[in-house]
């Protein structure tokens, strides 16, 4: 993004980065400091996307190192690029594409182009198509090959193609046709499909194999096996394919191949990532669960954040604050993972969805041009719902040596569907959420604790040093539009970083290796065939393995 021509990257010789590197080394007050003489911050350090109210006062920050940061943003171009993305320009760089998933929730009339053609249409004409499937499996006018109703959801995919569609399923759970089971197969260990289908009917069953590529060894190994499932318990009669298996894909030819009538392909685009992709045909298991109107619902909210975005101004722009918070614990702190800790049961997919998104993402080690970087990029993403962390990892936040920046995220109502009894515990679970985010912040100092009556020899240990960085982000409830808002604030989150490291973070190549690996090395664990090249370690481990499979 620099217009500099060099040979090494610039990223942290700009005076812009120098600042922030001196600024920290000036030290920052703690934060009970910061409150004690800025107690305006709680106000001030708030910002409003769409329904999410995020604040971010307890942050290790002041006005001066937002300005800081917001420079390092303009200097290396966040703006320009986020714009060459909207008007989707081929910014994913070393697979020369286009970075379009914002066209996967534009408006009708919007027109997005994509060397010279509008794409919107196409978008609304497969939105079009999947409403209309889902509302045939829904209301039972879809049969399966015996004139049964479909009572199970299948979805097989991996990656993108099912962490996307499995999360959202548990986070809109209260909005899903509770008659319809659903269930996702992702892992290639046959235990997964096993267990999905196990209890299932196969006359009743619905197969939606997701992958953009169509190629992914994992799910087309499940799909095969699938198949051959529904076909043993329906006579072997082939012509029962085509009304239990439908593809979501790029790729019509490895569609067609696989036997899947092209009619059931719910097509999607290259220029849709596999992590950005479960507003595209990826979400049709979703659909159906949720129905056409409550799918519409999210990528409205979707829209609601990338509009955000696109135009808020700097100082309030969330998913730019976000990033920037996030870069200046990554990168002046030393801060090696990020924590995202939501407070609903229904969230409990939410950050294994996001370990994809961001680390697949931000997991490089080069910039665009191909050079080493010599600053870190993305974090290790981790964490599970709140109130269960409490009770296993937290003690490691609040006492261990790691800083670890942490978001929690909690929503004002329970679902509606709750009992008034079920209900009505939301507020114990939203008062451990507050008092999380104020404990990591403030800590309890010896002197608190000595006041206390606690003996000396165990003032050490009941003291917390506090000054843990959080962002609380609160909606009133977890609605289709409010996940689809969330989604995309992180989208945009991970982009601003990816941005300012000036990284490709549309690629994917680090998962290239292992998959080229193992079709190597199978043959020597099935045939005992020798794998020419396989590492001294790794012949050892296979005859061991092959030793305990006699
Ligand atoms: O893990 C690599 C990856 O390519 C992901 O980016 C993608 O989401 C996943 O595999 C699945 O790919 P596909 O949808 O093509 O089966």
């Amino acid at each position: 993004m620099s217009d500099a021509p060099s040979d090494t990257p610039e990223l942290t010789r700009r005076p812009e980065w120098t600042a922030l590197a001196d600024h920290r080394a000036e030290g920052q007050p703690h934060l009970r400091e910061l409150f004690a003489t800025d107690p305006g911050r709680a106000e001030r350090y708030v910002v409003r996307a769409g329904d999410l109210h995020i604040d971010y006062s307890k942050h290790l920050i002041t006005d001066e190192t937002l300005a800081l940061l917001q420079e390092l943003a303009t200097a290396t171009g966040v703006f320009a690029l986020r714009d060459a993305m909207f008007r989707g320009e081929r910014i994913n760089i070393t697979e020369k594409r286009a970075v379009l998933h914002t066209a996967l929730r534009a408006p009708r009339d919007a027109v997005v182009e994509v060397d010279g053609e509008n794409v919107v249409p196409h978008v609304h004409a497969v939105l079009d198509k999947m409403a209309g499937f889902a509302e045939r499996v829904r209301s039972g006018e879809w049969t399966g090959h015996t004139g049964r109703r479909i009572r199970n959801v299948v979805n097989i995919g991996i990656g993108g193609s099912d962490l996307g569609p499995a999360m959202a399923y548990e986070a809109l759970r209260a909005y899903t046709a509770r008659e319809l089971t659903f269930r996702f197969v992702s892992n290639v260990d046959g235990a997964d499909l096993h267990e999905a289908i196990r209890d299932l009917d196969p006359a009743e069953t619905l197969f939606i194999v997701a992958s953009k590529t169509f190629t992914t060894i994992e799910t087309i190994t499940n799909a095969t096996s699938a198949r051959s499932w529904l076909l043993k318990g329906l006579d072997s009669d082939e012509k029962a394919v085509a009304k239990h298996f439908v593809a979501l894909s790029t790729n019509a030819e490895k569609v067609t191949g696989f036997g899947i009538d092209p009619d059931n392909m719910f097509e999607f685009w290259d220029w849709v990532g596999g992590r950005y992709s479960y507003d595209s045909a990826i979400g049709l298991s979703l659909m159906i669960a949720i129905g056409p109107d409550r799918f519409r619902e999210m990528l409205d909210g979707f829209r609601i954040v990338d509009e955000h975005f696109r135009t808020a101004p700097a100082e309030s722009n969330a998913p730019l604050l976000l990033g920037l918070l996030g870069l200046w614990y990554n990168n002046f702190f030393d801060a090696q993972s990020h924590a995202v800790l939501p407070y609903s049961h229904y969230l409990s997919k939410f950050t294994a969805y996001l370990q994809q998104l961001d680390m697949e993402s931000n997991g490089k080690s080069v910039d665009r041009e191909g050079r080493p970087v010599d600053w870190q990029t993305g974090p290790v993403v981790w964490g599970t719902p709140g109130t269960n962390g409490q009770h296993a990892y937290y003690q490691l936040i609040h006492q261990g040596t790691k800083l670890i920046p942490a978001d929690f995220i909690g929503l004002a109502r329970p679902v509606a569907e709750l009992s008034d009894e079920l209900g009505g515990q939301h507020d114990l679970l939203m008062a451990n959420f507050f008092a999380q985010t104020q404990a990591l912040a403030f800590g309890k100092t010896a002197e608190e604790v000595r006041a206390e009556g606690v003996p000396e020899e165990q003032v050490p240990h009941r003291t917390f040093r506090g000054n843990h960085p959080t962002t609380t982000i609160l909606a009133a409830e977890l609605t289709p539009s409010v996940l689809g808002q969330l989604i995309a604030l992180y989208e945009h989150k991970v982009f601003v970083q990816g941005a300012v490291w000036n990284i490709d973070s549309f690629d994917q190549w680090g998962v290239e290796l292992g998959k080229v690996l193992a079709r190597r090395i199978e043959p020597a664990l099935t045939m005992g065939a020798d794998v020419p090249g396989l590492d001294p370690s790794t012949t050892a481990l296979v005859a061991a393995y092959r030793n305990f499979r006699k």
